[in-house]
């Protein structure tokens, strides 16, 4: 069953940044892009890189690996070598924490 998951307060990730959390076998990186918060799983869909550490431009995340290119709000792989799209999850904000649905 999906569940909302209390992730960190607000106030600790400031935009720009990123936090990764490990929800049973994910691993999920949490963004703020300016004000907005998404969810992606941190693993290249080409060969199981983590994303995380890779350049962030705007909502575009390069894998530090071999260069794909991912949208971080949709997940969409956007350039080779990944041709699948990541899983992303929902975020929600309530009073002053993150929460992330996980099932
Ligand atoms: S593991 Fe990410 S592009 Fe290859």
């Amino acid at each position: 069953m999906m569940d909302w998951i209390n992730a960190f307060p607000m106030s600790e990730l400031d935009a720009g940044e990123w936090r990764v959390l490990e929800l049973g076998d994910n691993d999920v990186a949490v963004f703020n892009i300016d004000g907005e918060y998404f969810a992606i799983e941190d693993t290249c869909t080409h060969d199981g890189g983590c994303l995380t550490g890779g350049r962030v431009e705007a909502n575009i995340i390069e894998c530090p690996r071999h260069g794909a290119q991912f949208d971080i709000k949709t997940g969409e792989a956007l350039s080779p070598p990944a041709y699948e799209d990541l899983q992303t999850f929902a975020v929600r904000l309530n009073n002053d924490m993150v929460q992330i649905e996980y099932d």
